[in-house]
Order: C-alpha cells, then sequence, then structure tokens
C-alpha cells in the first residue's frame, strides 16, 4: 500500500467524507476528496477484518439487494459486507419481485424506502438506478447498469493502489476492448479522478461515448489526469503499469452479436503479446469478471464449437499467470462495498 493511509483508528472519522444518507448510482455522485477517502475508508476496513479488529457499525440495518441481472462478487460482496457490519439483507433475484413485470420502478422505490435502510441495485438502465434513489429516499447503490459499475471501479482503484509503489499521479493502465461498456466507462472517470494516465484501447466502433470522455476529460483538468483513446494497442499499453479488460460482450446485448464482436476484438485480446507491448516486466493484469479464458463454461464451450477459438478477451497463460491479480480484485470488492455501506449509512 502506498498512497493509502490505513492507521486511522477508532472511531474512523467517517463525518469528513459527507456521504450520509448519499446514493451511490456512479461515480459523480461523490466529490474527487470522497472518492478519495472511499478508498482510505475501504484500506481501513481491510486492515480491521484483516487484524481481527473489525467493529460492526451498521448493526439492526436492513438491506434490500436487488438483482434484475445474475451476480456472482457484487452479490457476494454486498452480503458478506453487510452481515459483517451487522446488517441484514433481503434478495430480490431477476424474477422473483413485482418489479418490472406488475410494479414500477418508481413504485418499487417508494415501498422499499418504507421498510429498508439502504438498497442496492444491479439492473439495465441507469434513469432506473437513478429514479430508485429520488423515489425511495433512502441510499441506493448501484451494483451495475448498462451504463456505470462504479463499485467496480472503486474495487479496482484499490486494487491499483495495493499493487504500486508509485502514487496515484503516476498511476498508467491502460483498458482494452469493448470500451463502450459500464467497466469501462466506469473506469476512465474513475481513472480521471485519480489523476492517472488513462488509456482507453478499443476500435472506434467501441469507444466510450463521448458523453463519458466530456465527463472525464473536465474531471482531468482539476486532478492533472492524462486521458488518451487510440485504436493503436502497440501505442495505447506502451508503459503502462496495469492492462485492464472485460468481457467483449456484456449482459443484455444480444447474443447474436458475438461473432461481430469476436471480429472486432480479436486484436484487442490481452494475451502475452500485448503485455510484452507494454515494455513494463511488472506490469499487471485486470479484470473484473468473470473472463472467458477457457473453455470451462457454457458460453465458452459453445463458442468454441462455432470458432474453434479456446479464449476471448484474456488468454488462459495471462490469466493465469503472476502478472494477473484478478482474484486480488474480487476480495476487494467486498472491502470496498462495505466501505460504500458504512459511508452512506452513517447516523447523521
Ligand atoms: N465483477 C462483477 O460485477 O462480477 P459479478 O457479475 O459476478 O457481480
Ligand atoms: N461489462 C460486463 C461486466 C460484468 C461484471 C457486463 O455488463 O456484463
Amino acid at each position: 500500500m502506498t498512497s493509502l493511509d490505513t492507521s486511522l483508528s477508532d472511531p474512523i472519522p467517517l463525518t469528513h467524507l459527507g456521504l450520509a444518507g448519499h446514493s451511490f448510482t456512479k461515480e459523480l455522485d461523490v466529490t474527487v476528496t470522497q472518492w478519495r477517502g472511499l478508498l482510505e475508508l475501504a484500506a481501513v476496513l481491510k486492515h480491521e477484518r484483516r487484524t481481527g479488529h473489525e467493529k460492526p457499525r451498521l448493526q439492526g440495518r436492513n438491506l434490500a439487494l436487488i438483482f434484475a441481472k445474475s451476480s456472482t462478487r457484487t452479490r457476494c460482496a454486498f452480503e458478506v459486507a453487510a452481515h459483517e457490519q451487522g446488517a441484514h439483507v433481503t434478495y430480490l433475484d431477476p424474477s422473483g419481485s413485482q418489479l418490472g413485470h406488475k410494479e414500477s420502478v418508481k413504485d418499487t422505490g417508494r415501498v422499499l424506502g418504507r421498510m429498508f435502510d439502504g438498497i442496492e441495485y444491479r439492473g439495465f438502465s441507469q434513469a432506473g438506478v437513478e429514479e430508485l434513489a429520488s423515489s425511495s429516499g433512502v441510499p441506493v447503490w448501484n451494483g451495475l447498469t448498462d451504463e456505470w459499475h462504479p463499485t467496480q471501479s472503486l474495487c479496482d482503484m484499490l486494487t491499483m493502489l495495493e499493487h504500486t509503489t508509485k502514487p496515484a499521479s503516476e498511476i498508467s493502465f491502460a483498458y482494452c476492448g469493448d470500451a463502450r461498456n459500464n467497466t469501462a466507462n466506469s473506469l476512465l472517470v474513475a481513472g480521471a479522478m485519480m489523476g492517472m494516465k488513462v488509456t482507453m484501447v478499443s476500435p472506434p466502433q467501441l469507444a466510450n461515448p463521448d458523453s463519458v470522455v466530456a465527463i472525464a476529460t473536465k474531471i482531468a483538468t482539476t486532478t492533472g489526469a492524462r486521458i488518451t483513446q487510440t485504436s493503436d494497442v502497440a501505442a495505447g499499453v506502451a508503459g503502462a503499469d496495469f492492462i485492464y479488460t472485460d468481457v467483449w460482450l456484456s449482459m443484455g446485448e444480444p447474443e447474436s452479436e458475438w461473432d461481430e464482436r469476436i471480429a472486432l476484438l480479436s486484436d484487442y485480446q490481452v494475451n502475452a503479446d500485448l503485455l510484452g507491448l507494454t515494455g513494463n516486466p511488472d506490469v499487471k493484469f485486470m479484470h473484473c469478471l468473470p473472463a472467458f479464458h477457457d473453455r470451462r463454461t457454457e458460453v465458452g464451450e459453445q463458442i468454441f464449437e462455432r470458432t474453434g477459438r479456446t479464449c476471448l478477451e484474456v488468454t488462459d497463460d495471462v490469466f493465469e499467470s503472476d502478472a494477473s491479480i484478478v482474484f486480488d480484485q474480487a476480495e476487494n470488492r467486498m472491502h470496498t462495498i462495505k466501505a460504500v455501506l458504512v459511508a452512506t449509512l452513517e447516523k447523521r
């Protein structure tokens, strides 16, 4: 750990974050100072847990976890974080509630706000999670929408800081692949908030939306971040400390687009050659997971049978290499989500 301070002792001075009662539907819901404060809080909570000194700060709270799309990490991170802090959770699966089928987001928010102290929502539209926040009157946390994945990018920033001796302002990361997706949008804005060198490497058709680039560029003027978009893999990854990729087809996108997406993104696959192009022998590989690095999934096997490909966005040798820090990322989902819960559910 470099720039993160784990020495903060009990009581953690949460009030300086000013996030009590706030929602976290996208990175822009918090200031740069609050964002960095959440990372410090996550580091403290992780340290407390590891040293057996965790204190439950959310006893008696009730949290609703709504998942309109499937999840392993995000659901488990919210559940374990809540339990360890003394809160109770109610899980609403993709088909088991009235939401969407018989009841609007607005009405659901008004109901859940009467019962719960906070609501996690994973779904499709960003407008949906924001409407849930405004209608429920309690903190709402975005567990992934089509546009943003802010608890992922918070985790990724913590993981980068843990795996370098550089201050955030000197960290360089390159994202290679589908840069139009939620993870890529969140990483671009998060990297801008951290003052990092951020390079988004993708074919032009799959570049971040202009609106997202505009947001990141504006933040960069205050944080000193350097933002580049390129379709040139060699130039884009040169000098990177971290190479990041995500699936080539996201949840909710039609399966019929697989072949076109594979054709567009084959040159952006993270493999040993691409890591070599960084020129950095200490480069680290990151992925939010799940990843198609082998044939051990139904989708991976179907794609193999159709295309002969044994992997997609990352090769198995890179995924399994010492450069890979993907499971440190997965663990950090829990610590960073715990920080979001503690900061936003703090008693005012
Ligand atoms: N990274 C991530 O959000 O994983 P899940 O889809 O398993 O929650
Ligand atoms: N972009 C991916 C992220 C999964 C965690 C998706 O939306 O499916």
